[in-house]
């Protein structure tokens, strides 16, 4: 059996940073109040003229760079993002383009902030089954474009970023052990935009003044409490499928929505904190981009090296969650 394992990395976070201090101007909040209910002190805001293919451009060409790829290499670039440029063409499209990627077919996957471990795992089988021989998985979200600056319990939580990484067969036994996946549609209206579907086309006056447009939480303390156990599941899936416990394991990387969710996930896993990748202080939720973007950092910073066992873990709309056990 083939063994497909990621050989670069890299991620884009856009130069404007807003503080909780920012938005203490803008909504009745407190630097406290989130910090201490989420974890969050910053976020990025892309640019007015940064679409979702510009940051995803950028975290590729430094992932291209790190597996020493050109772009015109690439056989097959699968973007995950809920914040595409267009709903048509495809954010991957745009992409593919903007690359100059002229070898490539390009598509979007849509699982919100699971995005980035189901195209993953898409990608994956392409390269198993010898469709392709390499792929581009990249996952980004302009993500402060849905949000309703007037909504305090939900605006404070986004920010926008882009994660990267280039997939190959490699030998030996490094490379992605497993992935899981799993869906509850019938639970999904509590992650919810409602409008720009075709459940509201055409897009009218009415649809932008009721604020469909937006993306909302429903019993987000709820939501809350599905995310604890679903993240806890998915990790316990992957270690069981591989024999292996979760001493084993050098580093969890998980979607970042909420840091209490995080440390929930590790006190119901029994795991020790230090083993849990946490970099939501700087950068809030990016929905799909947040796994491969902390991933690009463990990795740069040394604290994933070659022979280490990776787990990289998410929750979010759709409802989704899943997870990917790598061996570094
Ligand atoms: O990425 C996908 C997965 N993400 C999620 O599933 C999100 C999960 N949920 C959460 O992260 C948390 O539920 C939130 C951070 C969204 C909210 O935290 P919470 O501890 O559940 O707070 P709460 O909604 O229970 O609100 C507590 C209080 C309320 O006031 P009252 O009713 O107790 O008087 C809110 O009105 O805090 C108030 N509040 C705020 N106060 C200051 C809500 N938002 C704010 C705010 N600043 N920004």
């Amino acid at each position: 059996m083939k063994r497909i394992g990621i050989v670069g990395t890299g991620s884009y976070l856009p130069e404007k940073v807003l503080t909780n201090y920012d938005l203490e101007k803008i909504v009745d909040t407190s630097d406290e109040w989130i910090y201490t209910r989420t974890g969050i002190k910053e976020r990025r805001v892309a640019a007015p003229d940064q679409a979702a293919s510009d940051l995803a451009k950028i975290a590729s060409e430094r992932a291209l760079e790190a597996a020493g790829m050109k772009p015109e290499e690439i056989e097959l670039i699968i973007m995950a993002t809920i914040t595409p440029d267009t709903h048509c063409p495809a954010g991957a499209n745009w992409l593919e383009a903007k690359l100059g990627a002229v070898n490539a077919v390009s598509m979007d996957i849509t699982a919100a902030c699971t995005g980035f471990i189901f195209a993953l795992s898409v990608a994956e089988q392409y390269l198993k089954n010898g469709t392709f021989r390499n792929a581009l998985v990249v996952a980004s979200e302009v993500m402060t474009r849905t949000v309703d600056w007037t909504d305090r319990t939900s605006c404070i939580l986004w920010g926008d970023g882009a994660g990267a990484v280039v997939l190959k067969e490699v030998d030996g036994d490094s490379g992605i052990l497993s992935i899981h996946i799993h869906t509850d549609g019938a639970n999904g209206d509590s992650l919810l935009l409602p409008g720009g579907g075709s459940k509201t086309t055409p897009i009218s006056h009415e649809s932008v003044d009721r604020k469909l447009h937006f993306l909302r939480m429903i019993e987000a303390n709820h939501s809350f409490k599905v995310a604890v156990k679903r993240f806890s599941e998915a990790c316990e899936e992957a270690v069981a499928h591989n024999g292996i416990t979760l001493d084993d394991v050098k580093v969890i990387i998980p979607h970042q929505a909420n840091l209490r969710i995080i440390q929930g996930m590790a006190k119901k896993l029994g795991v020790p904190m230090e083993k849990v990748f946490v970099n939501i202080e700087r950068y809030g939720n990016m929905s799909s981009a947040t796994v491969p973007v902390a991933l690009d950092e463990a990795v740069r910073r040394g604290i994933v090296r070659k022979g280490d066992l990776v787990l990289l873990t998410a929750f979010g709309g759709g409802l989704t969650w899943g997870s990917a056990l790598i061996r570094w």
